[in-house]
């Protein structure tokens, strides 16, 4: 009883009857029940509670076609396993009170054991899979090494990535002894969520962008390589990060069936770089639903003129939805995108 998902479809890039349609961040903020929800829990709370996690997860495709549905969790969720303190801060986003600096930090980091450390993640994949039926696919998704690194280094979110640069730059040997290990703890959290159940994957390499083609070749290639490569054969792996132009191509060689841009790059131009024998999901900007429905919808068919019908293109947006994002200018980004692209 596999139902013919297009967004499975047009990840392995066959023909589809209309563009699929997803968001980053689908689930969150902008939607009143989320933060209903919210009021009454903190968001690892949320995370860590299968019903919560699962009930957020399907509120966004309640109200909205979507043609994929993202389970609700986080990058950050397997530190705390690792041996690594990480709370949320009140409008301030992740802190990490033991943030990593010495050859010594690294080696006390821990392995993940997922059935010790994120039992709840399967829990809530195994309900929504349940409570989904026929009507979409789940997506699972992990940081990639470097993006999870780099809040492990820094302690938090970052602006100039100093504490990771420094790290990169001045001690190469401790840094790639810290992505070894970074890369296996990927690894065994997406590997979870594939037994589990996830019918796809995304690596989010968020802040790669930040790195010189060079860098990203040297410092991070083997281990977005090494994780692709672990779950090839499994689901479609999305591999997606921001700012990339200068890096696409670099990227590309570390895998992934899709390759995830945002609106910085055109999508034709993200194809020219990238060879058409892949998939390419993107990029309308998010502060694009702030503006006139009208408007919405001729940029979201600017975005699909971009593609050219190609079959593997994944309509999304280029980096994730923000909190204050009007929910009926969601509603005509997702109709457009299904009308204007019908075949
Ligand atoms: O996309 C989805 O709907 C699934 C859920 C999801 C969350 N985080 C839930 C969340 C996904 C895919 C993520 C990924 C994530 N988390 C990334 C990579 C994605 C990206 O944007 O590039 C990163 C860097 C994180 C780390 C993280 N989690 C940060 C920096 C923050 C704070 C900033 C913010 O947006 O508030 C979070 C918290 C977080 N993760 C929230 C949600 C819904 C907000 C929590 C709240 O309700 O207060």
């Amino acid at each position: 009883m596999t139902a013919d998902y297009r967004f499975l479809k047009a990840c392995r890039r066959q023909q589809v009857d209309r563009t699929p349609v997803w968001m980053m961040r689908q689930a969150g903020r902008y939607l009143k029940e989320y933060r209903a929800l919210r009021a009454r829990h903190s968001f690892l709370e949320m995370c860590r509670t299968p019903e919560l996690a699962a009930e957020v997860t399907l509120q966004p495709l309640r109200r909205f076609d979507f043609d994929a549905a993202i389970i609700f969790a986080d990058i950050l969720l397997p530190l705390p396993g690792m041996g690594v303190d990480l709370t949320f801060a009140k409008g301030e986003g992740p802190v990490i009170g033991n943030p990593v600096r010495t050859a010594a930090d690294v080696e006390a980091l821990r392995p993940l054991e997922p059935d010790v450390h994120v039992p709840f993640l399967a829990a809530a994949i195994r309900m929504v899979r349940r409570e989904l039926e026929d009507r979409a696919p789940l997506i699972g998704f992990s940081g990639a090494p470097f993006t999870l690194a780099s809040y492990v280094l820094e302690g938090g979110g970052s602006k100039n990535f100093v504490a990771t640069k420094t790290l990169m730059y001045g001690e190469p040997r401790v840094w790639h002894r810290f992505m070894e290990k970074m890369s296996d703890v990927v690894v065994a959290y997406l590997q979870y969520q594939v037994e589990a159940g996830v019918q796809a994957l995304q690596l989010f390499d968020s802040w790669v962008g930040v790195l010189s083609s060079g860098d990203y070749r040297e410092f991070v290639l083997p281990y977005s390589t090494r994780v692709l490569g672990a779950l090839e054969g499994t689901v479609p792996l999305i591999h997606f990060g921001t700012d990339t132009a200068a890096l696409l191509g670099t990227m590309r060689e570390a895998g992934g069936d899709v390759m995830g841009v945002d609106w910085r790059l055109d999508l034709a131009d993200a194809w020219a770089i990238l060879g058409e024998d892949v998939g390419v999901q993107g990029n309308l900007d998010p502060i694009t639903l702030y503006a006139p429905p009208e408007v919405i919808e001729a940029r979201v068919a600017r975005v699909l003129q971009s593609a050219g019908g190609r079959a593997g293109h994944i309509f999304n947006l280029g980096h994730g939805v923000l909190p204050t994002t009007p929910p009926e200018h969601v509603e005509v980004m997702v109709e457009a995108v299904h009308r204007l692209s019908a075949r």
